[in-house]
Parts: C-alpha cells; structure tokens; sequence
C-alpha cells in the first residue's frame, strides 16, 4: 500500500531504526524497490529526484503516478518521496502530483539564505500537508557538481548551526554532511560517527544520510545505532542494473527485446533493494 513518509520516519524513529529511501529512475527502478521491499518483509520510500523528473522531459505527475500505482499495489508499505528539489516550481507541483514529502534543497546557498529558502518551502508545505526534508552542510558528489572535498571546513555538518536551522526552519527531518558523498560505485566512504553522534544530540528532528551507495555495511549499521534515521540509497541500484545489462548484452549480439535484459535487471535492483533493507533490520 502507498503510505507516507511521515509516518515510515517516525515510526522508524521511535523504535530506533532507520527507513530506506531509494531512488527511482525508471519504472523498473520502481517495480525493483517494490519487489525488494516485499521480500525483505519491510517497508521503503521510493523517492524521484528533480534530475529524474528533468530527465522525463519534466512530467512530475506521470512519473508520480506511475510510481504510486506501483506501491498502491505492493504487499509492502511504501512512500512517495520527491527528492533534491532545487526549484520552487517544482516543489509547489509535488502537492498535485501526490507527494507526501519533499526535500528541498538549498544545501548550495549560503547559511542565511538556505534558512530563508527553506522556512518559506516549509510554510508552503505544511500548509499543503507535506512533509518537509532539508538539508545543512554539503553533501557532495550530485548531478553536475564539482567533486567536493568530504573533509574541507564548513562541508560537514555543524551540530549548533544544525540546532539553529532545524528551529528557524521547521523542517521535519534533516540531511546532513557527516563524510558520505553522493554517486559513489565503490562502498569505501567513511563516517564521521562521533559527529553523528553530536548532531542526534543537538537536533530535535529525524536525521537523514545522503550518499548510501557508497557506505559500507558496518558503518551504515554505526550511522543508524547513532541515530540516522532515513537512509538514502540510489546508485548502488544503478550498479546493479547497469552491471546486469552489460553482462547480458557482453554474451547476446542478437537479442534487440529490452524485456529480456530488463527483467534481469530489474531482478539485480530488487536484490539491492532487499540486502540494504536486511542490513536496516534491527
Ligand atoms: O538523495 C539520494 C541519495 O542521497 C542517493 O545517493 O546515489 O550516492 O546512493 P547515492
Ligand atoms: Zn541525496
């Protein structure tokens, strides 16, 4: 059944756990989450980033649709997340589309202007009954983006400023920087879990780590003992699918069917899907 954020996140936070988000792309990517989520026995958020929509010419309601109809007729309780929305516009179509949550991301504008940004898409949402996810500090490595250095001053997460933005904003959870980087294809980041550790501390809402993909599995079981409570997920499903179609096509000069490799990889996402769910497992 389609559910909401919102409840996915607080519930995962009272019993102190985190709830995967993963990114959808195509309508495999959808099905895949689904799949996953149903034989992992648990719940996910399926979340379309703004590049995904531009990369579907823009048509936020078709995706959004295509997406919810998948989960309306999933076993498993999923969400529908819209995620990195950098445009205004965008965000006020999330409501029409049948978002139950956004990220709006004004993670590049300095600290004073992410606040004003970002205050003002939390009044437009939570007077359209939507869940707002922020973010503070600079999660590097998205779509065209210069590499960040992960360690450079002012790119992690400050636990007072995130105290501060977390009250002047309203938001109701928060992305924060703490060593992941986005786009990563090998598991090698390494995390900040004392910073972690200080930020569950000093800020009152759910945590959110950015940049899965590439965070080994004991540091992503660490993130969540310490108090990360949304886990976001998309590239490793894209290594997945990518590695299955080009192993398919590397032995088949012949076949032109997509649904032949599709099904594969798709069955390669759902298997990606499942295994970061278990390691959520508590
Ligand atoms: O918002 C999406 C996530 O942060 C995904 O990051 O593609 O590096 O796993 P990833
Ligand atoms: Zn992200």
């Amino acid at each position: 059944p389609l559910v909401s954020t919102a409840e996915l996140v607080s519930t995962a936070t009272a019993e102190h756990r985190a709830v995967a988000a993963f990114n959808v792309i195509t309508l495999e990517h959808a099905e895949a989450i689904a799949a996953g989520a149903e034989t992992a026995g648990a719940p996910a958020i399926l979340q379309i980033s703004e590049n995904a929509v531009r990369f579907h010419g823009g048509r936020l309601a078709a995706i959004a649709a295509a997406t919810a109809a998948v989960a309306r007729a999933s076993t498993a309780p999923l969400a529908l997340h819209l995620d990195h929305v950098v445009s205004t516009g965008l965000l006020h179509e999330a409501a029409g589309a049948g978002f139950g949550s956004v990220m709006f991301d004004a993670s590049k504008l300095p600290y004073e202007e992410n606040v004003r940004a970002t205050a003002e898409a939390v009044r437009w949402g939570h007077g359209h009954g939507i869940w707002i996810e922020a973010e503070l500090g600079r999660v590097g490595g998205k779509e065209g983006e210069a590499p960040l250095d992960a360690h450079a001053p002012g790119v992690r997460t400050d636990p007072a400023e995130a105290a501060a933005y977390a009250a002047a904003t309203g938001v109701d959870a928060l992305a924060v920087a703490v060593g992941s980087a986005h786009a990563m294809t090998e598991r090698t980041a390494s995390l900040d879990h004392a910073l972690i550790a200080r930020l569950r501390e000093a800020v009152p809402v759910p945590l959110v780590l950015h940049g899965s993909s590439g965070v080994p599995d004991d540091e992503i079981r660490a993130a969540v003992a310490a108090g990360m409570a949304k886990i976001n997920v998309g590239t490793a499903l894209n290594t997945a699918f990518t590695g299955s179609v080009r192993e398919f096509l590397a032995g088949d000069g012949r076949t032109v069917d997509p649904r032949r490799y599709l099904a594969p990889a798709r069955d390669a996402m759902a298997g990606t899907v499942a295994a970061f769910l278990g390691l959520l497992r508590p």
